[in-house]
């Protein structure tokens, strides 16, 4: 999916320079994973429960904005369980066929990991119907009056599906998963962690305010505090001799017009477009996407979620609104408004 700027630097969705990194810096035990202490704990007891039980782990969707570690999480699974894994996506598999060879060829407590997985065809997610429940698949051979139904048996393998849409997941779907754990936005103190073991990896010289301070700005998404800390060890190392503190990692990201809550410059503008053309809001989604000129889906996936959870915009049931803070973060005043920018609009639950 790349339907937003290929230059964004702070894009939460994974771009071909991550695939290289991510490879060192991904966790592979759970003792490794940082954060997510929740959803960490929950998958610990169940891989504890199934292993002690000498049986394959129940079927798990992970679900959340993109870049919180739902891949890697997948690979941890698969690796405590001492199984293989087979990636693939919900776009990836385009008939019902693709799916029946890829189940076909798993082995006994294999996981297969279907990312995306709210955009499996109908056709397709059918089939895994009766693959997650009976672990079989029904084949249809031949056509015509004289086609037949055969029924295949699989091994008990174990499905980790996810998604950054977990309302648009089927409830005939979402039911057959024993496990629904939810990934959420990580703490600056995690990111902070977790860029500080990256840079130990990459053998980077950081200090830990300078580890703070990429990590305030990587909304949340370990992606992206990455990404940052890659980006200002290239700054560090051609204008200040290579290590990071905080004075260079301040210098760099407002080089790379990173601001102090994480924002790029499209977020800004985004915000801006409601604030000067629509007053601060409401307004609709689609309004909106053409007024910055990104999909509709983009604005609602990739931007919006960051931003509500920084209190800058809310959605509101008759359109996108504009907060206090974000007037404030751009240092706009609230000129002519009165009671605020969210008087008359309900919050949507
Ligand atoms: N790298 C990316 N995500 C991580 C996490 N949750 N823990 C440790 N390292 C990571």
């Amino acid at each position: 999916m790349e339907n937003y700027p290929a230059k964004r630097i702070i894009s939460p969705e994974i771009r071909t320079e991550d695939f290289e990194m991510e490879g060192n810096l991904r966790p592979r035990r759970l003792s490794e994973y940082i954060g997510q202490q929740k959803v960490k704990e929950t998958i610990e007891i169940f891989i504890q429960a199934a292993r002690e039980r000498g049986e394959s782990l129940d079927h798990v969707l992970l679900y959340g904005p993109p870049g919180l570690g739902k891949t890697t999480l997948a690979n941890i699974i698969a690796g405590e369980m001492g199984v293989n894994i087979r990636v693939t996506s919900g776009p990836a598999i385009e008939r019902p066929g693709d799916l029946a060879a890829i189940l076909t060829n798993l082995g006994a407590g294999d996981v297969l990991f279907i990312d995306e997985i709210h955009r499996l065809s109908r056709p397709v997610e059918e089939i895994l119907y009766p693959a997650m429940e009976d672990y079989a698949i029904d084949i249809i051979i031949g056509k015509g009056p004289g086609a037949r139904s055969i029924r295949l048996d699989l091994p008990r393998f174990t499905m980790i599906g996810a998604t950054t849409r977990a309302g648009m997941i089927t409830s005939p779907l979402r039911d057959r998963f024993g496990v629904i754990s939810r990934l959420d936005y990580y703490c600056v103190e995690d990111l902070t962690t977790i860029i500080t073991r990256a840079a130990s990896i990459l053998d980077v010289k950081i200090d830990p305010e300078g580890a703070r301070e990429i990590g305030r700005r990587a909304r949340g998404t370990p992606r992206v505090a990455n990404r940052l800390l890659k980006r200002v060890r290239d700054y560090a190392q051609v204008r200040h001799g290579g290590a990071i503190n905080k004075r260079v990692a301040v210098e760099a990201l407002e080089f790379f017009e990173v601001d102090p809550l994480g924002l790029d410059e499209i977020d800004r503008r985004l915000l801006r477009i409601i604030i000067e053309k629509f007053g601060g809001g409401p307004v609709g989604l689609d309004t909106v996407a053409a007024a910055v000129g990104e999909e509709a889906d983009t604005v609602e996936d990739v931007y919006e979620p960051y931003l509500m959870q920084k209190g800058l915009l809310a959605r509101t049931s008759r359109g996108r609104v504009v907060t206090g803070a974000a007037y404030q973060h751009l240092g706009i005043a609230y000129a002519g408004k009165s009671g605020g920018p969210e008087q008359g609009s309900l919050p949507l639950p």
